[in-house]
Formats: structure tokens, sequence, C-alpha cells
């Protein structure tokens, strides 16, 4: 037996107990005649003591210990002289009688301690050894009990886990598919499934009735900080349902994980169910933020054609939002937040704003095209009290005004601490478009995707208005990130056809791609939809990371590598050969 006990788990209840343990070498001080060894394993740090005076060997052994070397002791669990009530095991030493070297190890290229000195890149590169850390094993940890709990709560509902393939065929629309060459057909190729969507709907065929896997998904997109090339989606279909069960169904698994996993009780409150249109209007996202207000507030009726400001008399928005106490901003301040709408990623013209004085007065970067009254009906349009600051943002875009003033919201929000990560604040966000209009590609594009069903009421629009069908999909936000969307699916070939003729394919290409769909529809499909959860993102916010790469075991950097495996890589020219693939350096 390697051990008798783990490095986590000894007390002061242990004192006098002869225990064995295995584990890594942490860190070793010699303070006199003593030696002192933190001895970590998966499960905590012991510290074992050697004593120059009563084993005169083995403290040297002790101190020719490297970083990382993995040893075996043997030893007597004793009292500390002096306590650490930072550790668990903080109580306790183990009195060394016996030391194995089990392999010794290279000095680490970065310190392995919950701070580390290692770069992102460099903590990448040796991943197996940034995992030692205890702050990404708790990540680790985190993601397990949670995938546990969500098998659990399906497993008691009825849900069934069937697993999908992953070479599966390339589907236009979405993102950029992963494609993998086929040796036995030559010149073909499987794609990467993107999601295990037309799968899921084929098993509601196959009368599997409620269906989940935990599934990795690949999509060849930009990264972001929420974003992966592949990511792990918890997939869900039902069959017999409408909107409202699917978001019920749901709605009580969260609250279960936020329970079982976070220890956070939502309560019994069903979530707040916004409108995609209101939730543009209020918060110019549709995944809006809403652990704080600073809501949108139009301003067009007070700031259009009332002055001389010709950039708001053209304007096709104009919005404002009111930043509470922050009248004393400085200059310099004002002009971060101006350089920050007006950086390449947000695009905004300029950033107008007013501050309200201690006496009620407004003083704005418009005062000159403005009379008092109506910079006054701006301060009431606001609810501004003395001491605030309105910020404003207009463009001949309203939506993409709307997306800038998102983004001035949310850095507020940051600066003014109104984006605690202890705090969650979750909604459902509903009656999305149905598709949206494509400057690259001139035509609509669906804006879930094409297996989505319209809103029963707005079927005969197809016809006549489709840019104004609302879909039956909903996604759930949760702190301003989308965690999980899905929708009610189209199960009539019929209809199936007029949406993907309304995508611009013909009837020979949707057949072409999507048959097998239409097809299995022509054999007793049920009504049914569904959902999927980004697991990284939900892991992610219930760590409180920054990144979703912090809960994934080996991530991809931003470029898409995986820098430990040096992938994606050449591969031999044999293996090209046999693939009938050239490549063509550019
Ligand atoms: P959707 O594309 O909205 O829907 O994806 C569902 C959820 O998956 C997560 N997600 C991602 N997480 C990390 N990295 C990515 N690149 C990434 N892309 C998406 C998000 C998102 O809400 N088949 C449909 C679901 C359905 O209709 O049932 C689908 O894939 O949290």
């Amino acid at each position: 037996m390697y051990r008798t006990k783990n490095c986590g788990e000894l007390r002061i209840a242990n004192v006098g107990e002869t225990v064995t343990l295995a584990g890594w070498v942490q860190r070793v001080r010699k303070m006199g005649g003593m030696t002192f060894v933190d001895l970590r394993d998966r499960y905590g740090i012991t510290q074992l003591v050697f004593n120059q005076e009563v084993n005169p060997n083995l403290c040297d052994e002790a101190n020719k210990l490297g970083r990382e070397y993995v040893v075996q002791i043997t030893g007597k669990v004793g009292e500390r002289y002096s306590k650490n009530d930072k550790m668990p095991t903080g109580d306790i030493e183990i009195e060394v009688s016996e030391l194995c070297v089990l392999n010794e190890a290279l000095t680490p290229p970065f310190t392995i301690e919950d701070n580390t000195d290692g770069g992102d890149d460099l903590r990448m590169k040796y991943r197996y050894l940034d995992l030692r850390r205890d702050p990404v094993r708790k990540n680790l940890e985190l993601r397990h009990k949670f995938c546990f709990e969500v098998r659990r709560f399906l497993d008691s509902k009825g849900f069934l886990e069937v697993e999908t393939p992953v070479l599966v065929g390339s589907t236009p629309e979405g993102a950029r598919d992963f494609i993998v060459p086929s040796r036995m057909n030559q010149g073909c190729f499987y794609a990467l499934p993107q999601s295990p969507q037309t799968l899921k709907q084929l098993l509601m065929v196959a009368g599997m009735d409620k269906y989940f896997q935990i599934v990795k998904c690949f999509r060849d997109e930009d990264l972001r900080a929420d974003r992966q090339p592949e990511f792990t989606q918890i997939d869900c279909e039902m069959s017999f349902v409408e909107q409202n069960d699917v978001i019920e169904t749901f709605e009580e698994m969260t609250k279960y994980l936020f329970k079982q996993v976070r220890g956070v009780d939502l309560g019994v409150a069903p979530f707040l169910r916004l409108p995609w249109s209101e939730a543009m209007r209020r918060f110019g996202s549709d995944k809006p933020d809403m652990r704080f207000g600073m809501e949108f507030v139009e301003l067009m009726d007070v700031l259009k054609n009332t002055g001389e400001f010709g950039v708001f008399n053209s304007a096709a928005y104009i919005g404002g939002i009111c930043a509470e106490g922050c009248a004393s901003y400085t200059r310099k301040q004002i002009d971060e937040l101006t350089n920050f709408v007006k950086s390449p990623q947000i695009g905004a013209k300029g950033l107008v704003y007013a501050r309200v004085e201690a006496d009620g007065t407004v003083k704005s970067s418009v005062d000159k095209f403005y009379s008092p009254e109506v910079l006054n009906q701006l301060k009431e349009a606001m609810q501004a009290k003395a001491g605030d600051l309105i910020l404003i943002i207009s463009g001949d875009d309203a939506m993409r005004a709307r997306k800038q003033l998102c983004e001035l919201r949310l850095l507020m929000g940051s600066r003014l601490g109104l984006r605690d990560k202890n705090k969650f604040a979750l909604l459902w966000v509903v009656d999305f478009p149905m598709f949206e209009w494509s400057d690259e590609e001139q035509r609509l594009m669906a804006m879930h995707h094409p297996f989505t069903a319209p809103k029963p009421e707005d079927i005969p629009l197809l016809d006549t208005d489709p840019a104004n069908v609302k879909a039956n999909a909903y996604d759930m936000v949760c702190n301003g990130v989308e965690v999980g969307g899905g929708s009610i699916r189209i199960h009539d070939a019929i209809l199936q056809a007029k949406i993907f003729n309304i995508l611009g394919f013909t009837p020979e290409k949707a057949q072409e791609q999507f048959g097998f769909l239409m097809n299995a529809f022509k054999y007793g499909a049920p009504p049914h939809g569904g959902l999927a959860y980004g697991l990284d993102r939900w892991v992610s916010l219930f760590a409180g990371l920054d990144s979703i790469r912090d809960c994934i075991a080996f991530p991809k950097n931003n470029a898409g590598r995986d820098v430990m495996l040096d992938a994606p890589s050449h591969v031999d020219q044999k293996q090209l050969d046999e693939l009938a693939i050239k490549v063509v350096e550019k």
C-alpha cells in the first residue's frame, strides 16, 4: 500500500497514529536543526518534520529533496508547536521516520502554489503542472459535481442519456465547421458537430421522449473569454411539449443546481421572461446583466431637434444611462470613457455627458447647443439627482447605438461595483425574431437555427412579412451571460421546407443538406422542443471565473492552439497521400 492516509485528512484527533503518506514536495524549509517539508496531493497539504538531532541521516536526505519530487513517508502524527489556522491540517505535523523518493522532478518552470509566478502561456504549456494548483483543481472538482448533479436531476425526471456521433455531415448555417477527411471515401469529409441538434430531433422521431447528453461541440469561430472551439453542452430535448413545459423543467433544474452545487437558494418565484425587443430597448442586449439597473432612457423626444446639435438632430437613436454619484468624475475619467466607446471594438462616434450639480443645475458637454430648459428636461427624463452623471450615445443605426450604450453600461456597472460575482440574476429572454438580415450573405438568416418553429400566431406572416416573424425560442441568461438557449422545433416537413425556402435554399439544396430530417418528419414526428446549456459557462459562473478556459482541463488559447500538445500541427506526407490531400502553401 502506497499510503494509509491522504495529505488533507489528518487532524488533532489523529495525534499519536503512525501513518504513511505519498505526494509531491511543495516546499522545503530548513530552520536551525529542523527541516520542514510541505507534502501535497489532491486533498491537501501536510507538514512533515525532520529533526537533525533525532535522525541526522534522514534529515540530510530531506534537505536534498527538490520541488515536486514524488515521495512516500512514514511517521507519527504530532501536535504542532505553532499551529496554522489557515490550513485544515494546520494543527498537526508528521515526525518522519522513513522517507522514500518515488520519483525525482525537474525544477518546475513556475511555482505550484495558489498565487503562481507563471504567465498564461507558460501555465498552458505545462498545464499538467498548473492543474496541481489548488484553485485550478477546485474548478475541475466543481465541474465534476455540476455534471454529476445534472445527471442526477435529469435521470430523476426520466431523461435518457444517449450518445450521438462525433463524425457527422457538414451543414451550412451557424458557425464554420471543423472538417475531417475520410480515407475510405476520398475527397469526402466528415464534420465535427456544432451541436447534436438534428440528431436529438431524430431521437424524438425515434420515440425517446426525453433525451439529454453532456456532449462536446465544435465550432470554428473567433474566440473570446466565453468561447472555445470545442466546448461542452448539456444538450436536452423533449417530446409533446410547449415552450412553457421546457422553461419550467429547466428552471427547476437551474434552481436545483444552484442549491446543490453553489449553495444558493434562488427562491420559488419563476424567473423573469423578458421579450427580446424589450431587452434590446432597456439594455441594448439580448443577454442583459440584471444584477443592476442603469436602464436605458430613450432621449429622441428630449434632444432631437430641440437644439442646434447636428449629431443628435440627424440621429436615428439617442439613449442615455444615469451613473449615480458620478458627477464628480474628472475630465480624465470622462476622457477614458469617451476613448472606450470610440475604441474600434465598440465603434461609437463619441460620448455626450451631463453632470447634475449639487444645486440641481445641469452642466453638459453640449451646453452651448441646448437651453437650460431642455437640459432640465433631460435631467427629468433620466430621473437624475444631484451628484449623478448622465452618459449619452447616439447613432444613425439604432441597433448599433444600443449595443454601444450596452458596453458603456456594463463598464459603469463594473466601475461602480454593481457586478458582484456572488450575486446571481437569472432570466429568460423570449420572443426572438425568427430571422435576421445578413449584409454579408444578402439574405435572411435564422437567428437561432433553421429548425426553430415560428410562434404559431406568426405563421401567416411567413408569406407576407418574414422579417417580423417571431420565433418560439428562449435563452436563459445569468449575469449577462447566455448560459443556454433552445426552441420549440418544426415537426412538419412542409413548414420546414418553407423555412428553408425563406433562408434561400432551393428545394434541391434543402433536400441535399437536410433531406434526412425532412424525410424523418414524414414518418410520424412528435411535437418537440428543447435547449442546450453551455456547461463551461455555467461552471465558470459558479466558480466566479473571468474565462471559461479556467474550468477546462486542457483548453485552447485565443489562436485556437493547444500549446501543450502543439496542435494543430503538420502531418506526414504519407498521411496526406492516403487521404488524397494536397496542401497548398499560401
Ligand atoms: P446554441 O448555439 O445557442 O444552441 O448553444 C447553446 C449554448 O452553448 C453555449 N455555447 C458555447 N460555449 C462555449 N464556447 C462556445 N463557442 C459556445 N457556443 C455556444 C452557450 C449557448 O447558450 N442546438 C442548439 C440548442 C437547442 O436549440 O436546443 C444550440 O446549440 O451557453
